[in-house]
């Protein structure tokens, strides 16, 4: 068997695993044999490409190679090790840039070194695929790293208006099409430059253009862009388990994306098309009066005469790991008779099922965690909802406000309960930078400071 069959039967095998790691990362019970398949099929795919690419190369391109699988590597392990779990969204948006980045000079290469080809018709899809190889790629990275500064909060979440935008995006999308005809009849360096710039710059403004409280949609579409940019370099570079791969992520992100929007009541071709139909939105100068604040003593006495509570988490919980002392309430509070429910938001914190996954690593009975859809209802008859380092999921001007920045958005309507308690350091906005007039209702009252401290003291009081 040559090495070219053997590393062909290696690739079938690691697509099945990366088949079988997406099936199982679907449930949270098959999520760790998910993750498993795919580290599996990763180390396989790896260990050929490598194998085949060895075999029959000078020693200088080897050790190449093994140099840079190292590095790249050694970079890997680090940053997974160090990332905390709130920091993960950027990494991610980090990690699709790297993709977007490898179309582009992929497809550079492609153009400026290939061999002679057996037909012309075989020449134009090559140039074809070089031109719409570097666009995706470019898009994909600039888009990514606009992404990643937004969620590490490096630059504003605030979503960049410039008069015309929809206009300039369907603009660059026209020049695209137009310039791949051309370069199709006649390449040529200087549009090879240009739909790279282009590309640049549309990346950068598609997700300048989305707000904060839009973004983990973002995130979840910049993966499936990375996946057509690694789909599209698969076909640069001829290799078949690149191209099964990049159109697995990119067709599984596009549905996580549809599913998000869903979830977050938002058009799927607004948010791809950068927020397309959004308006510039005016500052917020609403007065909303005074809040009024509570002690850890005074909440420990509320919670002790309640016949039912819901805590809805947020980020906040994340940022102070809050989750252990906030699990040690809810045993305490349950040993003494009282309801104690939980409410999930689908994009509380900063990922897909952040919220679940620190509840369950405090050990927090899954019977108790519902989700938004399944407790809504029940706020009314509660007697004090926990809000704990949430702020846009309980945010009331989404439902009631239609020109707020979030309006539409499904929230925990926390406010219908007896009592709210907010958990929080300050009066400072959420991730969308939207005020909220939860903090400033008669029912609620804010207990300031770090989450984990105050759910302490409030255990201690009890
Ligand atoms: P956020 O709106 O992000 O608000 C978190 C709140 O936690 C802040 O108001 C902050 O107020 C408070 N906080 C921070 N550190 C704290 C600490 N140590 N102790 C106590 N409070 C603390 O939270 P959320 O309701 O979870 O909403 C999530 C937001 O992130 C949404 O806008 C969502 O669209 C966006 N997003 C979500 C995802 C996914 S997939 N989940 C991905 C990207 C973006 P102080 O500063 O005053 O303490």
């Amino acid at each position: 068997m040559t090495v070219e069959s053997a590393a062909t039967a290696a690739y079938i095998v690691a697509a099945l695993l990366f088949i079988l790691s997406l099936a199982g990362l679907s449930k949270h019970e098959t999520a760790r044999s998910g993750v498993v398949f795919g580290i599996a099929g990763m180390t396989i795919a790896l260990g050929a490409t490598i194998i085949a690419a060895i075999d029959g190369a000078e020693a200088l391109g080897i050790v190449l190679l093994l140099v840079a699988v190292a590095i790249g590597g050694a970079i890997g392990l680090w940053r997974a090790r160090i990332v905390e779990m709130t920091g993960m969204p950027e990494l991610i948006a980090l990690l699709h840039s790297f993709v977007g980045l490898a179309a582009v000079l992929v497809g550079w290469n492609g153009y400026l070194e290939h061999g002679s080809f057996p037909s012309q018709s075989l020449e134009d899809i090559h140039n074809a695929e070089v031109f719409i190889g570097v666009f995706i790629g470019a898009v994909t990275f600039t888009g990514s790293i606009v992404a990643n500064l937004k969620l590490s909060a490096k630059i504003s979440s605030a979503p960049l208006v410039l008069p015309g935008k929809n206009l300039l995006n369907l603009g660059a999308l026209g020049l695209f099409v137009v310039l791949t005809v051309w370069f199709v009849i006649s390449p040529a360096l200087w549009l090879l430059i240009l739909v790279t710039i282009v590309a640049l710059a549309l990346g950068w403004h598609l997700v300048a253009s989305i707000g904060g409280g839009d973004m983990p949609v973002v995130v979840s579409m910049l993966n499936s862009y990375s996946g057509w940019a690694a789909a599209a370099a698969g076909f640069l570079l001829n290799n078949d388990l690149l191209i099964v791969t990049g159109a697995l992520v990119g067709s599984s992100g596009a549905y996580l994306s549809y599913i998000m929007c869903k979830a977050m009541n938002r058009s799927f071709i607004s948010v791809i098309a950068g927020g397309f139909g959004i308006e510039a939105k005016g500052g917020d100068d609403t007065e909303y009066g005074e809040h009024r604040e509570i002690t850890a003593q005074d909440t420990a006495e509320l919670l002790t005469n309640a016949s039912s509570v819901i805590i809805t988490p947020g980020y906040g919980m994340a940022v102070a790991q809050a989750q252990y002392p906030v699990a040690d309430l809810t045993k305490k509070l349950r040993e003494r008779g009282v309801e104690v429910r939980f409410g999930i938001h689908p994009v509380a914190g900063r990922l897909p099922g952040h919220m679940n996954v620190l509840l369950a690593e405090a050990k927090v009975p899954y019977d108790i965690v519902l989700e938004m859809d399944e407790i809504n209802d029940d706020f009314a008859s509660t007697s004090v909802v926990l809000v704990i380092g949430a702020n846009d999921t309980v945010n009331p001007a989404a439902s009631e406000d239609p020109s707020s920045p979030i309006a539409g958005m499904p929230v925990l309507h926390v406010w219908e309960a007896e009592n709210v308690i907010v958990f929080k350091r300050s009066m400072a906005a959420g991730y969308a930078g939207v005020q909220n007039p939860l903090f400033f209702r008669d029912n609620t009252q804010m207990l300031f400071g770090d989450a984990k401290d105050r759910v302490e003291d409030i255990l201690r009081a009890l």
